[in-house]
């Protein structure tokens, strides 16, 4: 028995990485998903490699305009939508005194507030069709404390961390579940970019600060993504339906919460 069969969901930032692993993960269980992200052409090459049980949508979750005509699309195309994963996201460092403000506004944008107004249009449509659902935010360990060199980043993950808590009392009346997954260090295409931050800021040679990222985590290495896609079918699924307001580490024994 596939533990996701006729659900539907709508993953954002789904073209690559985690996103995509838990796109293929989902497909796998018996789910139909939508490949929600901003990079259009790289959304329609996932779906190519995932085959006819997803779809690519184009969205971007700073625009309201944009996260609406996304959510409609979905549920024309799939019939409606059982799971939310709002996984997009982007990174940023640098030291507090060369923050810049124009940057801060671009990552809380689409960190925090594209989550938040993900959530309530897909919240509004799962209240409105009835059944419930269930909606799962990516967080991270750096919601769980600050880093010196990535106050931001650390500070929309915290953000989203509390959303998830605040959402999952409020839409619980509604049979709607939310929850959230807090990974550690996961390599990949996002971590290139952790790691170029690095080489900048603490003048370390590309991947050097991957290899002790990863030599520093309890298990023994980096995550990959597909090392999270079990915990994401688990909070999608019925067996977690008691379960509500959580945020979830997967990562290697990083954080203990
Ligand atoms: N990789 C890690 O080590 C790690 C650790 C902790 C948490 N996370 C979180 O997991 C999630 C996925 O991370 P990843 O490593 O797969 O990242 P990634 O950078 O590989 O993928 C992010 C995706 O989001 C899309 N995106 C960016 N801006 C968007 C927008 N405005 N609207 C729609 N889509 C947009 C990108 O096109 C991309 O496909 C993120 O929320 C990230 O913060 C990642």
């Amino acid at each position: 028995m596939k533990r996701l069969e006729g659900k539907t969901a709508l993953i954002t930032g789904a073209a690559r990485g985690i996103g995509f692993a838990f796109a293929k993960a989902y497909i796998s269980e018996g789910a139909t998903v939508a490949i929600a992200d901003i990079d259009v052409a790289r959304a329609a090459q996932a779906v190519d490699e995932l085959g006819p049980a997803a779809i690519a949508v184009e969205m971007d979750v700073t625009k309201q305009d944009s996260i609406d005509r996304a959510v409609n699309e979905t549920v024309s195309a799939l019939g409606r939508i059982d799971i939310l994963i709002n996984n997009a996201a982007i990174f940023t460092a640098a030291p507090i005194v060369e923050i810049d403000r124009d940057d801060y506004a671009r990552v809380f944008d689409i960190n925090v507030a594209g989550t938040l107004f993900t959530m309530q249009a897909v919240a509004r449509h799962m209240i409105a069709r009835g059944g419930g659902g269930k909606i799962i935010n990516m967080a991270s360990q750096a919601g769980r404390r600050g880093e010196p060199l990535v106050a931001v980043y650390c500070a929309t993950k915290a953000a989203v961390i509390s959303l998830t808590q605040s959402a999952a009392l409020n839409l619980i009346g509604h049979g709607i579940s939310v929850n959230a997954i807090a990974p550690g260090v996961v390599d990949g295409e996002h971590w290139d970019g952790v790691d170029a931050f690095f080489a900048k800021y603490e003048n370390k040679a590309p991947g050097q600060k991957k290899r002790e990222v990863g030599d520093a985590v309890p298990f023994g290495r980096m995550g990959t993504a597909d090392d999270l896609t079990g915990m994401a079918i688990f909070l999608a699924s019925s067996e977690a339906d008691y379960i509500l307001a959580q945020t979830y580490n997967v990562d290697g024994g990083q954080w203990m919460s």
